[in-house]
C-alpha cells in the first residue's frame, strides 16, 4: 500500500480526505499540531475506515522535525498539505503569523520533497485567489486578483512558490486544488467542521443558530446586486471536496500530468445566495431558522462560482452532491456532537 503524508489530517477538509484515502486503498500517515482540531478526530477516522491512520503530533515550523520525519519515511508516495491557518479577520490582525504558519512551513515540506527523486504533492488553495472575479463563472484562467488579506495572500504566495519550484524541479508533481466554499460533513456523522469559538463561516454559524448555541444569524447584507440581494458562493460538499484530492493524486502517481504543475477549480459549479442556503437548511432539517439581515460584512466580494469543465474532462472528477445533501449533513453533525 502506498502510503500518503497528509499535514493537517485531523482538521475538517484534512479528515475528510484521509478517510476517502484510506477508502481508496491508501496507507495514510498524518502530521497535525493540533492548534485547531483535536486528536480524537482519528477515533471518527477509524470508526468510518476500521483503520487507525499513522499519527505525529508535530508543528511544521520545526524545520528539524519536518526533516527527520522525512529521514524516518523515506517510502512516501505523496503529500496533500491542509496545515494552515484560515481565519481571515484573525490573519488582517497577525499577519506574520500566517506567513509563518503557511508560507514557512511550505517551504520546510517543499525543500524535503525537491530532495527526493520522485514527489507528489497537492496544495490546498482557495477561490480567494481570484477576489472577484469579472466573469462568472470563474475559470482556472481568471486573472488573480490583489490579495484582500494576508490569509489570502498567502494562497496567492503558496502557488507560486510551487509554481517556481516545479520550474526547477522537474522530479517534483504537484498540483493547486483552488477550492470554493466546502461545508457538510461526512455521512456517517462521525466526523465533520469543528470550528473554534464563534464560527465565521456561513453554514457552521446556521448549524450553531439551529442547536440554540447561538441566539440568531446575521444576513450580512441584502442590497448586493444579486437576484435576492444576498452574496452568491458555490457551496461544495465536503466529501465531494476529499474524492478530488484522491483523484488529483492518483493522476500524478499515474503521470497522467502533461506538466508538472496544474491548477484546478474545485467547486459544483451552481451559486447559491445566503438566503438559498438558508432555505436549504430550513428545508432538509425541518427547522425554521432564526435570522436577520445586518450591514455588509467588510471585505465580502459579491458573487463567486466555479466553472468546473476542467476538473470535470481532465481530473473526470464531479461534484455529486446538492447543496440539500450538504446541509443535510452539516446538521446531523450538529446534532450528533450536541447530542440532539
Ligand atoms: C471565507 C473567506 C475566504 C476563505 C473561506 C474559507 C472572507 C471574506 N472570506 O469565504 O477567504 O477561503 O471563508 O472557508 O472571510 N455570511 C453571513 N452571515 C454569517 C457568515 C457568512 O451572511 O454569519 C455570508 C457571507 O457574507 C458570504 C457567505 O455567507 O456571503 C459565505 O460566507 P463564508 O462562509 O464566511 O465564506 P466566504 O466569505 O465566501
Amino acid at each position: 500500500m502506498l502510503k500518503i503524508l497528509v499535514t493537517g489530517g485531523l482538521g475538517f477538509i484534512g479528515s475528510h480526505t484521509v478517510v476517502e484515502l484510506q477508502q481508496a486503498g491508501f496507507d495514510v500517515v498524518i502530521i497535525d499540531n493540533c492548534s485547531n482540531a483535536s486528536e480524537a478526530v482519528l477515533d471518527g477516522i477509524v470508526a468510518i475506515t476500521g483503520i487507525r491512520p499513522e499519527f505525529v503530533r508535530m508543528d511544521l515550523r520545526d524545520k528539524a522535525g519536518v526533516a527527520d520525519f522525512f529521514s524516518q519515511h523515506p517510502d512516501l508516495g505523496g503529500v496533500i498539505h491542509f496545515a494552515a491557518s484560515k481565519a481571515v479577520g484573525e490573519s488582517v490582525e497577525k499577519p506574520l503569523l500566517y506567513y509563518e504558519n503557511n508560507i514557512t512551513t511550505l517551504v520546510y515540506l517543499l525543500a524535503q520533497l525537491t530532495a527526493l527523486p520522485k514527489a507528489h504533492f497537492i496544495f490546498s488553495s482557495s477561490c480567494t485567489v481570484y477576489g472577484q472575479a469579472d466573469e462568472m463563472p470563474i475559470t482556472e484562467d481568471a486573472p488573480v486578483k490583489p490579495a484582500e488579506s494576508p490569509y489570502g495572500n498567502t494562497k496567492q504566495i503558496g502557488e507560486e512558490i510551487i509554481r517556481d519550484a516545479c520550474h526547477v524541479h522537474p522530479a517534483l508533481q504537484a498540483i493547486s486544488l483552488r477550492y470554493f466554499n466546502p461545508i457538510g460533513a461526512h455521512p456517517s456523522a462521525k466526523i465533520g467542521e469543528l470550528p473554534l469559538g464563534v464560527p465565521q463561516n456561513l453554514v457552521p454559524f446556521i448549524t450553531q443558530t439551529a442547536a440554540g448555541i447561538r441566539k440568531e444569524l446575521s444576513v450580512f447584507g441584502d442590497d448586493y446586486p444579486t437576484p435576492d440581494g444576498t452574496c452568491i458562493r458555490d457551496y461544495i460538499h465536503v466529501v465531494d471536496l476529499a474524492r478530488a484530492h484522491v483523484v488529483a493524486l492518483q493522476r500524478l502517481l499515474e503521470g497522467k500530468n502533461p506538466g508538472n504543475y496544474e491548477v484546478f477549480n474545485v467547486g459544483t459549479g451552481t451559486g447559491s445566495s445566503v438566503l438559498e442556503a438558508i432555505q436549504s437548511f430550513e428545508r432538509v432539517s425541518g427547522t425554521p431558522l432564526n435570522y436577520k439581515i445586518t450591514g455588509r460584512r467588510a471585505g465580502d466580494i459579491t458573487t463567486a462560482y466555479a466553472d468546473t469543465t476542467r476538473a470535470n474532462t481532465v481530473l473526470g472528477w464531479k461534484a455529486q452532491s446538492s447543496l440539500d445533501d450538504a446541509m443535510r449533513t452539516a446538521w446531523a453533525w450538529e446534532q450528533q456532537i450536541r447530542g440532539l
